[in-house]
């Protein structure tokens, strides 16, 4: 007659539990050992509640007994799992379609468009001249884009080579300049107007490395009592000087813009520059005309302001070495990814 001992049933249970962790496939399964055969209300430690049956001197050792066979059993599920691992590794290591140590690949990101990154040094540069920005339509009225800036209607830049007329009767602005009626028109006759207002402009030309048919200027409009053009002077020169990091000088030239008088071009080049060296021509500007001011509420016997129009696409191929204005717009990538 044989009788089983808790002994020969914690051997048993041992045993097998030992086996099922061997022959373990996956991860998954030693989980499913450690939840049943290895658990708290398992098999192995339900021995622990027939203790009380054994004679008293072989209750702490067969307690510790249990114990070391649940701890030698978990040890064994931690190895056969470290194995997995291990396993798992080597396997990607040697799948040549799969290179752990090969470096990322690199995120790729957007960046700024050279045109936008000049738009946005301006606007910057005159916002801490206490000008700000301000925007106006791209599709204007014939009022704001001619009327208005004093260009009378037999003005060649009327004619259908220059304007891009739409069959509304609207006109692709030809500059940014509507935006100072536009601007003084919402200070309702009350001065300063101190604002700069970038965008979009169109003519209709034919391309050549140049000139493009759509491209970008910089408007400014400051209006207030006693504004002259030594002001104006001065705002453009510390303007340019920040806009193109270092001290300039700057030099008026007389030129007929219908919206200003008097009107000029101004260059600029290095302060200090020997007398001889060149002039670069940057911008349009001059005092606004009385009819201007007029045209957007303000009172030319009481006040004065000066204006000024810059070619945003110049400045950035300056900037940037660019020679074509073509491939501004062109959205080709080669191009916009130097940037
Ligand atoms: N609007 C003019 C142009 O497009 C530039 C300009 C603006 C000139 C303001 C004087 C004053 O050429």
């Amino acid at each position: 007659m044989s009788t089983t001992t808790p002994r020969d049933e914690l051997e048993r249970l041992s045993r097998e539990a030992l086996a099922a962790i061997e022959a373990a496939e996956s991860g998954e399964q030693l989980e499913q050992i450690e939840k049943t055969a290895l658990a708290r209300k398992g098999p192995l430690m339900s021995l622990m509640r027939g203790i009380k049956d054994l004679p008293a001197e072989e209750r702490a050792p067969f307690g510790q007994a249990v114990n070391a066979a649940r701890q030698s059993l978990e040890e064994a599920v931690v190895s056969r799992r470290d194995a997995f691992t291990a396993q798992r590794l080597a396997a990607e290591a040697s799948d040549t379609r799969f290179d752990p140590s090969e470096p990322a690949r690199p995120l790729s990101h957007g960046h700024l468009h050279p045109i936008t990154r000049i738009r946005r040094e301006a606007e910057e540069v005159f916002m801490g001249l206490g000008f700000s920005v301000v925007d106006g339509p791209e599709v204007e009225t014939e009022a704001y884009n001619f009327d208005y800036l004093n260009i009378p209607s037999h003005h060649p830049a009327r004619d259908m080579q220059d304007t891009m007329w739409l069959d509304s009767g609207h006109v692709m602005r030809t500059h940014t300049s509507p935006v100072q009626l536009r601007a003084m028109q919402r200070a309702e006759g009350k001065p300063p107007v101190r604002v700069i207002a970038p965008g979009r402009v169109f003519r209709n030309e034919q391309p050549d490395a140049t000139h493009e048919h759509t491209f970008h200027q910089v408007e400014g409009l400051m209006v207030d009592e006693g504004v002259s053009v030594a002001d104006m002077k001065a705002v453009l020169r510390l303007a340019l000087s920040r806009l193109f990091g270092g001290s300039v000088e700057v030099r008026l030239r007389p030129h007929y813009f219908p919206f200003v008088e008097p009107g000029f071009e101004l260059d600029m080049r290095p302060a200090g520059s020997p007398d001889d060296a060149p002039w670069l021509e940057i911008l349009g500007c001059g005092m606004v005309h009385p009819e201007v001011l007029r045209a957007g509420g303000m009172d030319p016997e009481q006040v004065s302001g000066f204006a000024f129009g810059m070619g945003l696409d110049r400045l950035a191929m300056m900037r940037f070495g660019i020679e074509d204005v073509r491939w501004m717009m062109s959205g080709d990538l080669r191009f916009l990814q130097q940037f």
